[in-house]
């Protein structure tokens, strides 16, 4: 996509959320017009005052009147003022909360290989960071924005009819001020930039320290760590350091400069008053103006950086959303299924390293089958894509010989009772049960335990056991082989690499470098004499040794 369309079709994107609000959003448009107009009818109306004064057209009565409307439209500012930030910030709020809730309802649904690519963290920063970065520039930048610029061409509108050639002196002040912001902003982004890079550094860093806490008490490098701990502290030292420095020296600047203006046009705008072409009154509305033009643009780099990590924000969130969920069809798992079949499968994570390599399986209802194979011999990807996890880049999945991908995922996933090998142990997600426990440390095994009970409560159709019991003590173990032997009409996978669950009548195979070495039952792999029976023999010595 070229540049210019995304930005489009990011900015249509964001448009899109702000739509159920229109009504709001106008509102506070037009409580935004009134502050406006409200904020430069005060000076006017000064003005006004001042001059009938010095002509001494007034009457004490007019005086009152005048003062009265000024109260007014000061009270009118805070008033509309408070009602369009109101209305703002609570449409903004609900805004980012419907784009989190849609990123994140998105992310979910996303195919397993985009969070192969992405860091949680990452995907973290995303669903919080960038929402809020795009809050700020909702609420605090765009309207506000909207408003300045109108004020500043009211304000140069009316100070043209009292006096063009002052209007031009502030005009060119103001816009060698915003020249010196614009090339100021260039450094302030690189400050922040670089103060933003050494919190995130000093946080993993911190992170990874305190997970890693008992190793580093193991290997005794708590104060190697502290030391590079140090490094990185004064890191984000130098970055605030410089970000002080570089705020020192721009307000007081700014400060300066809107003094310096003051005494430019008071000095001009006497003279001008002496060879009457302007009024005291207007001298004194300028005065005001000067001071309205210049909190805009001192906020100018503030609210350009606002702007920035907006852009950035919506970039990155946008590309979430662009990155296409799960495909799968409408099919129903059927609960009397025949036959799962991989068909000459072929799939790699990445690229061509193959992890299966043509192969073949097929598992019949009611079958016990036991997946045997060394560490990362691809176990667990066939597994991962029986799930649907990933998609075979040649090959097909069968069910009931219709393909794999016909078939709604839900209902698979519904169907299948899994245990992975490293199935955390949801504290809050998962079940309301346990939010109670958060506090309570389990061990792994106590983990597996619960994870391994609760799976095997839901209603299902084929179990699938992936080195599930590998943390469990005997006893435990035994359970589960018990509980096997009282479903044995049910579909079973087990992956394991200690044999201790096996049984006469399953079926093993055998997986080595993506394929299927040997299948068959116990007995017939132990006469056969090849792979299963070195590891079977292996096993045994393995465990007598220990008895
Ligand atoms: N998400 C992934 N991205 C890239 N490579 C992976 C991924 N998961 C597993 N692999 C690689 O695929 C191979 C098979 O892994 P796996 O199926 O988990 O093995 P097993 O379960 O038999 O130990 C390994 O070489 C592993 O490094
Ligand atoms: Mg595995």
């Amino acid at each position: 996509m070229r540049k210019s369309q995304k930005d489009k079709s990011i900015l249509l994107w964001l448009i899109s959320f702000a739509k159920p609000f229109k009504i709001w959003i106008l509102l506070a448009f037009f409580a935004m017009l009134i502050v406006a107009s409200f904020e430069l009818l005060i000076p006017i109306n000064i003005k006004q005052v001042i001059d009938n004064i010095v002509e001494s057209k007034s009457s004490l009565n007019s005086i009152k009147n005048h003062s009265y409307y000024v109260l007014f439209l000061i009270i009118g500012v805070f008033i509309f003022s408070s009602i369009f930030s109101y209305i703002l910030n609570i449409t903004g709020q609900k805004i980012m909360r419907n784009i989190r809730d849609s990123v994140f309802d998105h992310v979910l649904l996303l195919p397993q290989n985009f969070f192969d690519k992405q860091s949680v963290g990452r995907i973290t920063t995303r669903v919080t960071n960038d929402v809020n970065a795009l809050n700020e520039f909702y609420t605090n930048v765009l309207v506000q924005f909207l408003k300045d610029i109108l004020v500043i061409f009211g304000i140069v509108y009316v100070m043209f009819n009292y006096n063009s050639s002052l209007t031009f002196l502030m005009i060119f002040i103001t816009i060698s001020i915003i020249c010196f912001a614009f090339l100021y902003r260039k450094r302030l982004r690189r400050v922040y930039t670089k103060l933003r890079l050494t919190i995130a550094k000093l946080n993993s860093f911190i992170n990874e320290s305190i997970r890693g806490i008992n190793l580093l008490k193991i290997y005794n490098k708590s104060d190697q760590n502290f030391t590079r701990f140090e490094k990185l502290s004064n890191e984000n030292f130098a970055a605030n350091m410089e970000q002080m420095y570089t705020f020192a020296i721009f307000r007081p600047f700014i400060e300066f400069m809107s003094v310096f203006s003051t005494a430019a046009i008071i000095w001009y705008g006497g003279r001008e008053i002496i060879s009457g072409n302007l009024s005291v009154g207007e001298l004194l509305a300028i005065l005001f103006f000067l001071r309205m033009i210049f909190r805009p643009i001192l906020d100018l780099a503030d609210k350009y950086n606002i702007l920035q990590s907006a852009l950035a924000a919506s970039e990155n969130l946008y590309e979430i959303v662009q990155v296409n969920r799960e495909e799968y069809g409408e099919k129903i798992f059927p609960s009397d299924f025949k036959s799962i079949k991989f068909k000459n499968v072929w799939f790699s994570y990445k690229d061509d390293n193959w992890v299966l390599k043509d192969f073949n399986l097929e598992i019949k209802k009611g079958d016990s089958v036991l997946l045997l194979g060394s560490t990362g011999s691809g176990k667990t990807t066939i597994i991962n894509l029986l799930l649907g996890f990933y998609q075979p880049q040649k090959g097909e999945i069968l069910i009931d010989d219709i393909p794999l991908k016909n078939y709604n995922f839900f209902s698979i996933r519904k169907n299948f009772s899994v245990i992975m090998q490293d199935t955390p142990l949801f504290n809050i997600v998962l079940d309301d049960e346990n939010i109670n426990s958060i506090s309570s440390v389990k061990s792994v095994g106590e983990k597996q335990v619960s994870n391994v009970k609760r799976i095997l409560e839901k209603p299902f159709h084929v179990i699938i056991l992936d080195e599930a019991t590998s943390n469990l003590d005997l006893d435990l173990e035994k359970d589960i082989k018990d509980y096997l032997e009282n479903i044995k009409s049910k579909t079973s996978i087990l992956i394991a690499h200690r044999l201790n669950l096996i049984r006469d009548e399953d079926k093993i195979l055998i997986l080595h470098n993506g394929r299927l070495i040997e299948t068959g039952k116990h007995i017939d792999l132990i006469s056969l004499d090849k792979e299963y029976s070195k590891i079977f023999k292996f096993n045994e010595e393995f465990f007598q040794s220990k008895l």
